[in-house]
């Protein structure tokens, strides 16, 4: 999968740790930044990744800020975008299982880099569950 991975300055410290993992599994990463420690904008970054997804340059996303929120405020904002804080794997599983979410976003000021990663990985691994359709195409109808 093409994955694009997007950071603030709370998510620069594990950045380079995801994207090892996510190749390791075998996945295309574009490094949407952000690229120092240097405090940022979370909105840009969540921007950056929501387009690659809408314009096809991407499957899929992950946003790290410090609790995942403001990312995943800012990525909604991006019409066909579905981005949804997760705090355990099964929230992970549920996301995607349930929310058919194409943006996953955590928070690096809680969470342990293991369980981040079997969160990912459970993200990614996990399809989306076709009786949910109707839920997901009203929220495409809020959008129009
Ligand atoms: C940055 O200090 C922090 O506000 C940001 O990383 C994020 O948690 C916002 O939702």
């Amino acid at each position: 999968m093409k994955i694009s991975l997007g950071t603030d300055h709370a998510g620069f410290e594990v950045k380079n740790n995801i994207i090892n993992f996510l190749k390791s599994l075998g996945h295309e990463v574009i490094d949407c930044g952000t690229f120092s420690k240097d405090s940022c904008d979370y909105p840009d970054f969540a921007k950056e990744v929501a387009m690659n997804i809408i314009n096809g340059k991407s499957d899929k996303g992950v946003l790290i800020c410090g609790t995942g929120i403001g990312m995943a405020i800012a990525a909604n904002k991006i019409k066909g975008i579905r981005a949804g804080v997760c705090w355990n794997v099964e929230t992970a599983r549920l996301i995607s299982l349930h929310n058919n979410a194409n943006i996953i976003c955590l928070g690096a000021r809680f969470l342990y880099i293991e369980e981040m990663f079997d969160m990912i990985k459970m993200y990614l691994e996990t399809k989306f569950e076709e009786r949910h359709s109707k839920r997901i195409l009203k929220i495409s109808e809020m959008e129009k």
